[in-house]
C-alpha cells in the first residue's frame, strides 16, 4: 500500500477498508485479510491498558506498539497516532513525537482537532511526514466537548467543522479521520475535500470505514458506541470477521446509515 494508492482509492470510490491494530500477531492477521490501513490508535489506552480514556497515553508507548504493528505488517499502510501532550505545545514538539513514531514504522502520524492543527500539519508535511487529521470527536478533547457525543449537528459546528477540514487539506493533511459527524456533513466533506474521508460513525458515504478492531470483535467490556458493528457474530473465526469487515466495507454494507450513522 502506498500514499498515491490510497488517494486513487478515494478518487474513483474504492472503499478504504482500515482497523485499529496493536501488535504483530493482529498486524499479520489484518493484513493478510486486506486490511488496506493499520491504525496505531492511542485507544490503546481504553482497550489495552483499561484507562477511562485515551488522555494517559503516553509518546514512549505508541511508539512500543507502532514497532510491534510495523514488525507484523506485510503491504498495509501503518498510521501512528500522537497521543496527548505530544504535540501542542509547538510544531517543534510535533516533529520530535512524528519522528519517533516514523523510526518506529509508522508511514503516516494522526492528530486531533482543527484550526491551531493546521500549521503544525504544513510543519510536518513540509518535513517530509505525512499527516492524518481527525475531526468531530476527538477523544482526547472530549471533556471540553462535553462528552461523547456526536459533532457538527448545528449550522454554525458544520461550518466550522468544513472551514478546519479546508484549512488542514491547504495545511497538506493527505487524510482525514471523521469521528461521530452527521452522515450527510461526512458525504459533503468526502465529494469537496479531495483526500481520503475515513469515518468512524460518519456514514457509508466516506471513503472508507475504520473500528477499534476489539470492539467489532466484541472483546470491548461494556457498552458499545452506536456505530460498532460486532464482526464476530456468524463468524467462523477472528479471521473470518476480519474479511467480513473488509468486504462489508468495500461493498457499502457496512455502516448501514440508519443503524450506525448519525
Ligand atoms: O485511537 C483510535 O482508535 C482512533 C480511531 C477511533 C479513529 O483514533
Ligand atoms: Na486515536
Amino acid at each position: 500500500m502506498t500514499l498515491q494508492r490510497l488517494l486513487d482509492m478515494h478518487a474513483s470510490g474504492d472503499k478504504i477498508a482500515m482497523l485499529t491494530c496493536y501488535d504483530a500477531a493482529f498486524a499479520t492477521l489484518l493484513d493478510e485479510a486486506g486490511v488496506d490501513v493499520l491504525l496505531v490508535g492511542d485507544s490503546l489506552g481504553n482497550v489495552l491498558q483499561g484507562q477511562s480514556s485515551t488522555v494517559p497515553v503516553s509518546l514512549d508507548e505508541m511508539v512500543y506498539h507502532t514497532r510491534c504493528v510495523a514488525r507484523g505488517r506485510k503491504s498495509a499502510w501503518v498510521i501512528g497516532d500522537l497521543p496527548f501532550d505530544s504535540y501542542q505545545s509547538s510544531p517543534q514538539e510535533a516533529w520530535k513525537s512524528a519522528a519517533a513514531l516514523v523510526k518506529a514504522g509508522a508511514h503516516m502520524v494522526k492528530l486531533e482537532g482543527g484550526g491551531w492543527t493546521a500549521p503544525v500539519v504544513r510543519f510536518l508535511v513540509e518535513r517530509g511526514i505525512p499527516v492524518c487529521a481527525h475531526l468531530g470527536l476527538t477523544p482526547q478533547t472530549a471533556t471540553m466537548l462535553g462528552g461523547y457525543k456526536v459533532q457538527g449537528r448545528e449550522e454554525a459546528a458544520a461550518a466550522l467543522m468544513k472551514q478546519h477540514a479546508r484549512e488542514l487539506v491547504e495545511a497538506g493533511a493527505q487524510m482525514l479521520v471523521l469521528e461521530m459527524v452527521p452522515s450527510a456533513l461526512a458525504a459533503e466533506l468526502t465529494q469537496s475535500l479531495g483526500i481520503p474521508v475515513i469515518g468512524i460513525g460518519g456514514g457509508v458515504a466516506c471513503s472508507g470505514q475504520v473500528l477499534v478492531l476489539h470492539d467489532m470483535l466484541d472483546v470491548t467490556p461494556g457498552r458499545r458506541p452506536r456505530f460498532v458493528k460486532n464482526f464476530m457474530q456468524g463468524a467462523a473465526s477472528v479471521q473470518d470477521a476480519v474479511l467480513r469487515y473488509v468486504a462489508a466495507v468495500k461493498a457499502q454494507t457496512f455502516p448501514q446509515d440508519d443503524l450506525h450513522g448519525y
